[in-house]
């Protein structure tokens, strides 16, 4: 059997050890330490976000982020559809309603025309929603400039989830900075990783310091433990942000090899019909965490399924794009404002492997499979 191929696999750069060592030899493995503080410096220094905290997961990140605006119980909170489902399960944790909204098809994210549509039914409920939580799907900017525009006309709380996009940029302004919270996932199949992880981060310093709060057991300022508030244990540890350290030190070569393994898909694979989820213009500028390819039912009657089947004959991993959340057991009872653009994409679509630690030989072996498949 030939070595297998992964989705998007750690990427490790043999720096990971050196700060993992230090930590270790310092005796100090816990959730306060130089490293978190080192950590959080650099993602806000990169990101251009004053005040970051770090948790232990982007899942975590986001319940924070709800909690800091206030999001109680049947609330309506707005969401992107086309997703995974840590998009939207932290809004259930909360008793809060999902309210489910389509994609457009140049960013395949949320579609402010529905997002619209949805913020003047939810009025007309009563019910004005409390935020929204703007997905960017595998490292694509959404429509920023609009979506902003609406939140900021009805005035309702942008909290950006860029857990598969640190690094891309709408008009050179990294993700997740636009709204009023936004966060991060390290993840083990993230661009970087620190096994799990996550960070939020804000311009108001008030709302990541309520968040660390409530992070960290919401323990009052006091010399006995004294607890107001219902806090988490949601916290990175010194080991992950050593991980971190080692990590963020490869960032850009990361996008850089994760963009050329786009280019070289595209380049190799379009003269057979397969598309690419394209940068609609020089605002947009994705990490390429996963290259995406549609297949056109009309130019060939080899199926996504087809191809992943074949690609993991010769142990290659591929996966489905996201199945929208309203065609979720879990999810398909919420409202959901949309034409079924992501049900379409859904049906046609495959993530290739895209990790930065694939050869050009990978990449080679993986679309001639795919060349073959769609050419026999
Ligand atoms: C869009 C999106 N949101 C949230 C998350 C949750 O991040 P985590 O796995 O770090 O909890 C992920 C991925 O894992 C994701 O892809």
């Amino acid at each position: 059997m030939k070595q297998r191929i992964w989705l998007s696999p750690p990427h490790l750069t043999g720096k990971e050890i050196v700060f993992l060592q230090e930590t270790l030899d310092a005796n100090w493995v816990t959730v306060v330490g130089a490293q978190i503080e080192k950590f959080a410096a650099i993602i806000s220094n990169y990101t251009q976000s004053p005040y970051v905290t770090l948790c232990n997961s982007g899942t975590s990140a986001l319940h924070l982020a709800l909690q800091v605006l206030g999001v109680k119980r049947g609330d309506f909170i707005l969401t992107s559809t086309f997703t995974f489902v840590a998009s939207v399960n932290p809004i259930k944790y909360l008793g809060a309603i999902p309210v489910l909204i389509e994609s457009e098809k140049e960013t395949w994210n949320m579609s402010p025309q529905f997002l619209e549509e949805s913020i003047l039914w939810c009025i007309k409920q009563g019910n004005k929603p409390k935020a929204i939580v703007l997905v960017h799907l595998y490292g694509m900017p959404a429509q920023l400039n609009k979506i902003c525009e609406i939140a900021f006309k009805y005035d309702i709380p942008l909290i950006e989830d860029a857990a598969e996009s640190l690094g891309s940029t709408y008009k050179k302004q990294h993700l997740g900075t636009f709204g009023m919270l936004g966060l991060h996932s390290f993840n083990g199949n993230k661009i970087i990783t620190t096994s799990a992880g996550g960070a939020l981060f804000s311009k108001n310093e008030d709302f990541i310091k309520k968040a660390a709060f409530l992070a960290s057991q919401a323990k009052e300022p006091t010399s006995f433990y004294e607890h107001k508030y219902l806090g988490y244990n949601y916290q990175m540890t010194t080991l992950q942000a050593a991980m971190g350290l080692g990590q963020f030190t490869q960032l850009d070569n990361y996008i850089a090899l994760r963009r050329r393994n786009f280019d070289f898909y595209k380049m190799t694979l379009s003269p057979f019909g397969i598309k690419f989820l394209e940068e609609p213009s020089a605002d947009f500028y994705s990490n390429r965490w996963l290259t995406t390819i549609l297949i056109d039912s009309k130019l060939t009657k080899v199926s996504p399924e087809n191809l992943k089947e074949a690609l993991e004959l010769e142990n290659i991993e591929s996966r489905f794009l996201w199945k929208p959340m309203h065609t979720q057991p879990l999810y398909n009872e919420m409202t959901y404002f949309g034409d079924h653009t992501s049900d379409k994409l859904f049906k046609s679509g495959l993530c290739l492997p895209s990790g930065s630690s694939l050869s050009e030989a990978d990449l080679k072996r993986i679309t001639s499979i795919i060349i073959n498949k769609i050419s026999n």
